[in-house]
């Protein structure tokens, strides 16, 4: 089948970046999206054109490296799907599509369609680990856990960090991220030593990082290929005002409360 691809083409971070008409006559429905840019990067490049830049790690929709915007949706816009999940058989002979990287301030374009989301990284490391010794799979199967708790957590934790809430939030807020990461440490018995800095510093860091503010307009949940629930935003706030009203060190230092 015929796909016309325009493709927003960006040589670095302080240039100027424009569309890019492509043409793909030959398009076989059985290529995910990923092979399909792969096919018109080789012919790029046997025209000695530079290749179209974009991310990707395992292409099974578990990394959350992939990801840029398709026809103004992100992630091509299709239930619980990543970039690397989408097939062509998604689209239709004829259709013309526009690939364009994530837009946020916090998310600056590194090149065509990769963004630097190391902000995401800078909010994990001002909290998103534990420090409680749990040793081998028996000692941690001692700790009796919950199983409400277990499920809510592990439903945190399939966050991939992809950044797509991000990308399609009005707002560009990070909430639906960071609310899954502290909840699935703080909902867990072996997240409880950090729980109260852990949420006074990633809101932090998160606020810093040049995300917008949540306004409940839900995009996010919409949005997100792993179903993150916008109920770990609540639960991030909770936590982060109760930290800030109990944790008064910790909240003074973080500059909250
Ligand atoms: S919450 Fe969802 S959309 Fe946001 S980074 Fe995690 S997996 Fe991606
Ligand atoms: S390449 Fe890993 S999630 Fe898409």
């Amino acid at each position: 089948m015929k796909i016309t691809l325009n493709v927003w083409r960006q040589t670095g971070p302080n240039t100027p970046g424009k569309m890019t008409r492509y043409e793909m006559p030959d398009v076989n429905v059985d290529m995910s999206f990923l092979e399909m840019l792969d096919v018109l990067n080789e012919r790029l490049i046997e025209k000695g054109e530079a290749p179209i830049t974009f991310e990707h790690d395992c292409r099974e929709g578990i990394c959350g490296s992939c990801g840029f915007m398709i026809n103004g949706k992100a992630h091509g816009g299709f239930p619980k799907t990543t970039v690397c999940q989408l097939h062509m058989r998604h689209y239709k002979d004829g259709d013309e599509l526009f690939l364009e990287p994530w837009r946020a301030a916090a998310f600056p374009v590194v090149k065509d369609l990769m963004v630097d989301r190391t902000s995401f990284d800078r909010i994990i490391q001002a909290g998103g680990y534990i420090s409680v010794p749990t040793g081998s799979a028996v000692d941690g199967n001692t700790i009796l856990v919950p199983k409400s708790s277990s499920d809510r957590a592990m439903d945190a934790a399939q966050c991939i960090g992809c950044g797509a809430c991000v990308a399609a939030c009005p707002n560009a807020s990070a909430s639906l991220f960071t609310g899954a990461k502290i909840a699935h440490l703080n909902l867990l018995p072996q997240g409880q030593p950090e729980k109260m800095d852990r949420s006074l510093k990633m809101v932090t860091v998160m606020n810093e990082e040049m995300f917008g503010s949540c306004t409940n307009l839900r995009e996010c949940e919409a949005t997100c290929p792993k179903g993150i629930s916008i109920e770990n935003i609540a639960i991030m706030n909770r936590h982060f005002v109760e930290a800030s009203l109990s944790h008064r060190p910790a909240a003074a230092e973080a500059g909250a409360g």
